[in-house]
């Protein structure tokens, strides 16, 4: 009997059309009675591909005792219980480094978004007003600021040499230094004091949640602008609405959210917050090279039991292919 895929979540035509002659697929938003079809189906399922946003559901997870991989579509993992996973010799992938350009790009796009009132300026002319109200109020330069990368691993450095042709001044905040010519900080308020702009690219979970707190956004100040392509957890929320509200901050880019897809209301009205709906990594390119990576991580397991980009807390549970080779 073909082994299981159960699918969480939306995956592209392509990425179907390359698994559906060796898996056989299930996806979860088709099915109406979840606990009844892992009843009848459970022991058959093997595979999970899910993504950043919905993990796998633990009662799923006991009802699947043969599942040896979850492949995340998307390279943040935070959704899944890695630990629970572990402890029973599941695997779990996701898609580092394919997607290191294109949330650096979001966070760049974001910054200058913010600064050049690009969305004040686009409504400007739709509205007809530019021959009858004349030129729009000057915006802010995005060259030459101070910067501040709370997260310096692969997409913040990405989004460090994409800032170096800005002429940004580039600090970091990190567990411990790397070896890179940016200005380490071990304290987040002192950062954010010292810069102009915080861009969140860390990973979301139990260890940053509420990192950037009411203390970070008053350092960075009513001049300062947020940038966050990471987590909403990162953020604290509801201290970021008031700041933005009381204007203890300057501006806030966002992609992502505590509770996507709902957005707090507050922020709609407010004239200095960019929001995208968690577009970080959403281009045809991008995704097209995460969708092969997170197959190309399943057909291997299938193939001879070996992964491609098992999660960290994985390598040790894990056979790793370099490339795949299924
Ligand atoms: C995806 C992401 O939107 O890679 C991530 O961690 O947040 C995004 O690229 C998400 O995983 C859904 O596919």
């Amino acid at each position: 009997m073909t082994i299981g895929l159960l699918i969480i979540g939306d995956i592209t035509a392509e990425m179907r059309d390359r698994l559906a002659g060796y898996l056989d697929l299930h996806d979860a938003h088709r099915i109406d009675d979840m606990t009844g079809f892992l009843a009848r189906r459970g022991d058959n399922i093997g595979y999970v591909l899910t993504d950043g946003h919905y993990g796998v559901p633990r009662d799923w997870m006991d009802a699947m005792p043969n599942l040896a991989l979850i492949s995340n579509y998307g390279v943040g993992y935070d959704a899944i219980d890695v630990g629970l996973s572990v402890s029973r010799g599941v695997l779990v992938t996701h898609t580092p480094e394919v997607l290191n350009d294109e949330v650096a790009t979001t966070a760049l796009m974001l910054m200058l978004a913010s600064y050049r009132d690009l969305l004040a300026s686009d409504s400007y002319v739709r509205a007809g007003r530019w021959a009858g109200d004349g030129q729009l109020n000057l915006s802010r330069s995005a060259d030459n600021r101070r910067v501040g990368i709370l997260g310096l691993g692969r997409i913040g450095l990405a989004l460090a040499r994409k800032l170096e042709p800005f002429h940004a001044e580039i600090a970091y905040h990190n567990r411990s230094p790397r070896d890179v010519p940016y200005q380490y900080y071990d304290d987040l308020v002192e950062m954010a004091a010292a810069c102009e702009i915080l861009f969140v690219v860390t990973p979301g979970g139990d260890d940053t949640r509420g990192l950037v707190d009411r203390a970070v956004l008053d350092a960075l100040g009513p001049d300062g602008l947020l940038v966050n392509v990471s987590r909403g957890s990162v953020v604290d929320e509801a201290a970021l609405v008031a700041a933005l509200r009381e204007g203890r901050l300057g501006g806030a880019g966002l992609d992502v959210f505590a509770n996507e897809p709902h957005v707090p209301e507050a922020l709609f009205g407010m004239t200095n917050v960019v929001l995208t709906p968690h577009i970080g990594s959403a281009t045809v390119e991008t995704r097209r090279a995460m969708g092969n990576l997170v197959v190309d991580n399943l057909l291997q397991h299938l193939a001879d039991g070996r992964v491609i980009s098992p999660v960290p807390e994985c390598v040790d549970l894990a056979r790793v292919a370099e490339r795949f080779e299924a």
